[in-house]
């Protein structure tokens, strides 16, 4: 299985610090926010990944990761993405990297210490989510569930006011090929991208999405909130390791 860590966009909502350097490059506790989705990856087998990144500063990128051989990448490749097109656009620049094989994506602002190995080595085809539960779902994508069956996800919504669960889609995403192809066929949301929401929610369509709960901590890392909550989380972990 290969990885891809998605880290393009403005960071906009990190502004003034993302004047400085890219936001997947601020620090999360003792580490670039970056390193933390590569070693989920790392962790779950995949030594083989690409990084699409953008804007001002993607140069940053190789003075931080080098080869990747430091954070245990056995190769280690980079891709440009040229505007702010949304999540589905940053992934669409991955096809020719995937070769028709399924891939482990990763947004490159979250953190978490859940093991994804165990799906990561039983995915077949399809697509796989992976959800937490949130006290504040309206910042996320959030799973509607059928009225008869509460473990059979009928549609997500992207944002909604009013959330129809308690749980977050999280950042972490395993597709088969199809999911290029599901790409081209979106088009641009109310806020000019093309949201991953779309693409999973045609696999929702396509009765091939599945879906897993994320055991561990997890969070973002795109706004001053959540870049605070992920870096007092990670120092209070570090510190308990070394009690
Ligand atoms: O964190 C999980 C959430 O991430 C999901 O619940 C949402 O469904 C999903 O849309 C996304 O929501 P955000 O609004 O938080 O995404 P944001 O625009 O902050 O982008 C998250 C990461 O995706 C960012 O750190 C880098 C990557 N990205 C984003 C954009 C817009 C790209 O690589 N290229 C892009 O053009």
């Amino acid at each position: 299985m290969k990885g891809v860590v998605l880290a393009g966009g403005l960071g906009s909502r990190l502004y003034p610090l993302t004047y400085a350097t890219n936001k997947h490059l601020l620090p999360v506790y003792n580490k670039p926010m970056v390193f933390y989705p590569i070693e989920t990856l790392v962790q779950a087998g995949i030594r083989d990944v690409l990084v699409v990144t953008g804007g001002p500063h993607a140069g940053h990128f190789l003075r931080v990761l080098k080869n990747g051989k430091e954070l245990g990448l056995r190769h280690l490749e980079f891709a440009y993405q040229e505007n702010e097109g949304g999540i589905a656009d940053a992934l669409g620049l991955c096809e020719d990297f995937a070769d028709g094989q399924p891939v482990t994506v990763i947004l490159g602002d979250n953190t978490t210490d859940a093991n994804i190995g165990p799906a990561v080595q039983s995915f077949r085809e399809g697509a796989m989510i992976f959800l937490k539960r949130v006290p504040d779902p309206q910042r996320f994508g959030v799973p509607v569930f059928a009225e008869d069956d509460p473990t059979r996800i009928v549609a997500i919504e992207e944002k909604p006011a009013v959330p129809k669960s308690q749980y977050a889609v999280t950042g972490l995403y395993i597709y088969d090929h199809k999911v290029f192809d599901y790409i081209r066929s979106i088009s641009p949301s109310g806020r000019g991208e093309l949201e991953i929401t779309d693409v999973n929610n045609c696999y929702i369509r396509e009765g091939t999405l599945r879906w897993t709960e994320l055991d561990g901590f997890w969070s973002d890392a795109g706004t001053f909130e959540s870049l605070f909550r992920a870096n007092a989380y990670w120092a209070g972990k570090a510190r308990q390791e070394q009690r």
